[in-house]
Order: structure tokens, then C-alpha cells, then sequence
């Protein structure tokens, strides 16, 4: 590290000092500085989580988790079908199954203690270079390059670096690189993604409050709000698909849980089968199927889905093909990963009977 980049550090450890997200996860400056750790299992939760989703929005889920499992070896003892249903909702997942892997492999080869260097902790499952890098530094004070969205962000204004994304990626993170401190890393981490979230954000930054304005050369430049530059991305295709929402007459709903391997894997949802051109996929048993008005739109990371709902009321003695009577108290909608959620609220409208 060159020595003015070691004072750009400095002022933004000293900001966050000052500044810091009061976050569940986290060992507050005033005690990290003092040489505290937080603990690594509810880092590496947070992580895999905010790969997902906002800080905000992961709140909730994060204080499920912890009061379900309180620590690693809770979670590697929890049914599947437990922790995915506390997922739900929260997308890919993928995440949610290769954070048991992960939990059980902690659990039955590490003794319940999570690893430390960045090659052991990226040989786990669901744990690449970024989480890595964040765990290794937040977790146990190592000097790791943590680069997360904001922390590109950060780098391409501080730097002016004009090259768009993902080319760009390589030198952010050596600009990342340079100013990664060899103490307080994990603090340093954390200040980067707190100036990312707060001031130095993607709309509108507030540069006057930010603690790097004297060196931001994309300020400078009157370019702050135009970085970093991005490829346009292609356009997502639109796929069509049928949900099937059969209520028996004792309020029991016909659901399906998905193969583990490949999207929504391992979760619930109603029966409907592929999705693709066009939606023709035949209903579970046959019945007086009523298409409602409307449709559920979700957008995946590849493709739009168009989901058409039809629905019906199912005799008692009702022998689906696909899929399994649910009985109604052990059926919640919170259960569901969200385009299974948005299908049960169209069915569910008050005018309309499931
Ligand atoms: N985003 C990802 N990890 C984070 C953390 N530890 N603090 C704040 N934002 C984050």
C-alpha cells in the first residue's frame, strides 16, 4: 500500500468509525477496534444472504435464522425442509441447499469452527471469492480484497475509471487491492460497502458528506453519477407457464416440491411442470379448470416468466397425478418461494375463491 492510498483508508476507517450500520452480524467499531471478532457463523449467514438481497430486506430472514440455529452446528442438525421453508422468499435456491452442505461440512470436518484462509473457505460449498474474502476479513481480521457491488462502485468514481462492467472488474479489484489495510481489514470491508450503501450510491451520490470527496477524481471530472459505465445487457426472453391451484373441500391444497437440481430446487409450489414458448402443460388430474383473469409476472436471472393460474375444487377423494394434498394448517404461503407466493395471491383475491 502507497502511502497516500494508506491515508484514504485511514479517513474512511475513521468515518466509519464514526458512521458504522448498526447490523445484527456485526462487532461494532467501537469494540472491533479494540481487537474484537464477531462470530464467523453469523458472518458467513449474513453473506451468503446479502448475496441475495438488500440489507433491509435481509433483517428478517437473518433473525429466523439465528433464532432457529443459533449456531452452525443447529443448522447442520435442521431438517431440509425446515431451513428451505425459512428461505422462502428470499430467491436461488440453490443458496439455501448449499448453505446445509456448507453447515454439515463445518459441522462433521471442521468440529463446528469455520476455516480461516480464503483457499479453505472456497472449497466449501456456496463460498466463491467474494464471500470468501468478506468471511476471512470481517470474520477473522485478515487482510483479504473484498470486493462486493458497492466496493466497485467506490472504486470506479475514486479511480475515474471509464471502462465499462464486467470488463472492468480486474482493475477494480487492484484498486481495491491498494487501499486494503493490513489492519482492521474486516472494519475496512465494511466501510467500503457502508459509503457504497449510504452516500456514495448509485443514484444521486452525496458527495458533499462523503469522507473521500478531496481525492474522488470522478468528482473532480463531474462524473461521479455516471460510474461505473456498464455493457447493456441483453434482453431477457419471456417464458409462459401454468400453475394448477386445486383446493379440496376440506381447504387441503394440492402443492409439489421440486427436484433438488435445477431453479426453485427443493421447494414448493403448485403443480405445473416446464415452462417455455408457450404454456401447454396438462393439469394434474382431470377437473373443471377455471383460467383466472390476469397473470403472475417474476423475472428470473435468464427469463421472464408469464405464469397463467387455473384453478378448481377438488373432491375429497381426488387422486392427483402430480403432487400431494397439503392439509390446510400445515400449509403456509410464507412457505413458497416468491413466484409461487405471487400465483397464491392472484387465486386468493376476495373476489375470487381458491
Ligand atoms: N453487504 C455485504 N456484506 C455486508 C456487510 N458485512 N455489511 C454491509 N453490507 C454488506
Amino acid at each position: 500500500m502507497r502511502d497516500g492510498e494508506c491515508v484514504l483508508s485511514g479517513r474512511l476507517l475513521d468515518w466509519y468509525d464514526e458512521n458504522a450500520r448498526d447490523l445484527p452480524w456485526r462487532m461494532p467499531p467501537a469494540r472491533s477496534r479494540g481487537g474484537e471478532l464477531p462470530d464467523p457463523y453469523r458472518v458467513w449467514l449474513s453473506e451468503i444472504m446479502l448475496q441475495q438481497t438488500t440489507v433491509a430486506a435481509v433483517g428478517g430472514y437473518f433473525r429466523k435464522f439465528t433464532e432457529n440455529w443459533p449456531s452452525v452446528q443447529a443448522l447442520a442438525n435442521a431438517a431440509d425442509d425446515t431451513v428451505m421453508a425459512a428461505w422462502a422468499g428470499l430467491g436461488y435456491y440453490a443458496r439455501a441447499r448449499n448453505l446445509l452442505k456448507c453447515a454439515r461440512l463445518i459441522a462433521s470436518e471442521y468440529d463446528g469452527r469455520f476455516p480461516q484462509t480464503t483457499a479453505e473457505l472456497q472449497a466449501l460449498p456456496g463460498i466463491g471469492p467474494y464471500t470468501a474474502g468478506a468471511i476471512a476479513a470481517i470474520a477473522f481480521g485478515r487482510s483479504e480484497v473484498v470486493v462486493d457491488g458497492n466496493v466497485e462502485r467506490v472504486m470506479a468514481r475514486l479511480f475515474a475509471l471509464k471502462t465499462p462492467l464486467p470488463q472492468a472488474k480486474p482493475a477494480l479489484v487492484a484498486h481495491a487491492k491498494s487501499l486494503t489495510p493490513r489492519l482492521r481489514a474486516g472494519d475496512y470491508a465494511q466501510a467500503v460497502m457502508d459509503l457504497g450503501a449510504t452516500i456514495c450510491t448509485a443514484r444521486n451520490p452525496t458527495c458533499g458528506l462523503c469522507p473521500l470527496r478531496d481525492d474522488c477524481l470522478a468528482l473532480k471530472q463531474g462524473i461521479a453519477a455516471d460510474l461505473p459505465a456498464r455493457t447493456p445487457k441483453k434482453a431477457k426472453p419471456v417464458r409462459k407457464g401454468i400453475a394448477y391451484i386445486a383446493t379440496r373441500s376440506d381447504g387441503a391444497v394440492l402443492l409439489e416440491r421440486r427436484p433438488n437440481k435445477g431453479l426453485l430446487g427443493g421447494m414448493l409450489g403448485w403443480p405445473g411442470g416446464d415452462w417455455g414458448d408457450v404454456a401447454t402443460v396438462a393439469p394434474p388430474f382431470e377437473a373443471n379448470w377455471r383460467v383466472l383473469p390476469g397473470e403472475v409476472r417474476h423475472t428470473f436471472t435468464h427469463f421472464h416468466l408469464l405464469l397463467e393460474i387455473h384453478v378448481t375444487d377438488a373432491p375429497l377423494n381426488t387422486t392427483p397425478m402430480q403432487g400431494e394434498f397439503i392439509n390446510k394448517s400445515a400449509f403456509q404461503p410464507s412457505d413458497l418461494p416468491t413466484v409461487m407466493r405471487k400465483a397464491y395471491d392472484l387465486a386468493s383475491r376476495p373476489n375470487l375463491k381458491v
